[in-house]
């Protein structure tokens, strides 16, 4: 098979990297990849936001499978695109990426088909006073949410009334999340720990597989601002076979049914990011691809076909045989450039690459580029160190990633030193 993989981040290469170990494999392109994928595959300079572009690609180098990473490429209706054109897309068209896309038909959605979720109520912008009203009265900490893209900025924690309105002010006045934040979703604060599944899917079935956690916040202890992700590890003891089988029984199964009864049938991998209540799993959000950096931990643990499993999916005929998860236990820390997720470097030289990877330490590139011959940051997130243990043993496994970074070396690296701690101090 000649497959494309569309996206130049820390997923995209881990993604990049099980493909290439995957039997079944012709010519591998990542469009425009990173310097981590060019020893995967053929990085190929394109604007994925040019659906044409990438259709005239496939055309002239016979692409079976095209594998689509990011999110605002799926909004794009690229996959619609794709498939218009008879080629394989592993990726929900534009009206299944609404349950990304549109906070507010997600909510909607998961309302009217008895999905577990925290409570909420919907505003336009031209309702701004009777949402002003509502949060006069509403029980704190509440959570105000654009409803659309906002690359995980959008997304604001009140402890009470005087910020609340400063979050409806952020969206419907100062317009900080463009027209993302025209529509928002008031939601009732929950508590738990969260967790993230990924369900892959061709539709109809579905696997999910090993439960991760991220960590969001930039310091130790979840303290500081939103980032896109500072660390991640699988599988999380807390999702438990019998949690497990309750987010697919009472969360995946019925979201899958309800987007295809609704004309948006969903093929790809579907994010269901979960909060652990004392009331069972109810969703945070969905996101409609691969969580970054959860594939980082996630992917290396499977073993078997991993090319196979994405394929089936992508041709309605899911194999869900394909990959297996049988032990194991993987840590990825972020490592990023001091100042992130506010103002940082660029451009600093990146040293210990190889002297960091080996046999059960993968190095993912996240947020680079090369420079005369030399690799130099490009991002606030940089890279991704894995750390891969056959054993079910975090302690082994955060002890291995935290050596291996060792061995990297850029002016003001940061990352965080608590990675899997809350999985440890169980
Ligand atoms: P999201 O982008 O929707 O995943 O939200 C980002 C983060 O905000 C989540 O990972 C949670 O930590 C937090 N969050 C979002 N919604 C809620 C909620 N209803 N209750 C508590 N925390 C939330
Ligand atoms: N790790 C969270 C996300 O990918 O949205």
């Amino acid at each position: 098979m000649n497959v494309v993989v569309i996206g130049s981040g820390g997923r995209e290469n881990a993604i990049a990297y099980k493909i290439k170990h995957s039997h079944g494999l012709n010519k591998l392109f990542i469009l425009p990849g990173n310097p981590g994928t060019e020893n995967l595959g053929i990085n190929v300079d394109i604007d994925i936001m040019d659906n044409q572009a990438i259709v005239d690609f496939c055309k002239s180098n016979a692409i079976d499978l095209v594998v689509i990473g990011p999110e605002i490429p799926l909004v794009n209706a690229m996959a619609d695109v794709l498939r218009e054109n008879n080629i394989n897309v592993f990726g929900p068209d534009k009206l299944a990426a609404e349950i990304e896309g549109n906070k507010a038909f997600a909510k909607d959605l998961m309302q009217k088909y008895n999905i577990p979720t925290a409570g909420f109520k919907i505003f336009e912008k031209s309702c701004y006073s009777q949402a002003l009203d509502y949060i006069e009265s509403a029980a704190y900490p509440l959570v105000i949410k654009a409803s659309g893209l906002a690359a995980g900025k959008g997304v604001l924690i009140c402890q009470n009334n005087v910020e609340a309105k400063e979050a409806l002010k952020d969206c419907f006045e100062d317009e900080a999340f463009g027209l993302s934040g025209s529509t928002v979703v008031v939601e009732e604060f929950m508590v738990g720990q969260e967790a993230s599944v990924f369900a892959i899917t061709d539709g109809e079935n579905f696997i999910s597989l090993p439960a991760a956690q991220d960590h969001k916040r930039i310091g130790n202890n979840d303290q500081g601002k939103n980032t896109g992700g500072m660390g991640a590890y699988a599988p999380a003891p807390i999702v438990t076979p019998e949690i497990q089988a309750e987010i697919d029984e009472t969360i995946t199964a019925p979201v899958l049914q309800a987007l295809k009864k609704e004309g948006r049938t969903f093929v790809g991998c579907l994010y269901v990011g979960l909060m652990l209540t004392s009331d069972g799993p109810k969703v945070v959000e969905f996101n409609c691809r691969f969580g970054d950096p959860e594939t980082q931990a996630v992917l290396p643990l499977l073993d078997g076909n991993f090319l196979q499993l994405l394929y089936s999916a992508s041709i309605g005929k899911i194999d869900k045989a394909s990959v297996i998860y049988s032990g194991g236990a993987a840590i990825c820390i972020v490592a990023a450039s001091k100042g992130y997720p506010d103002k940082y470097e660029k451009g600093l030289e990146i040293t210990g690459l190889d002297d960091a990877s080996g046999n059960d330490i993968l190095v993912f590139h996240a947020g680079t580029k090369k420079v005369k011959g030399k690799v130099v940051s490009s991002g606030g997130r940089v890279l991704g160190v894995t750390a891969v243990v056959k054993e079910n043993d975090l302690a082994l496994c955060k002890a291995k990633a935290y050596e291996a970074l060792k061995k990297i070396h850029f002016d003001n690296i940061y990352y965080r030193t608590d990675i899997a701690d809350k999985a440890l101090k169980k």
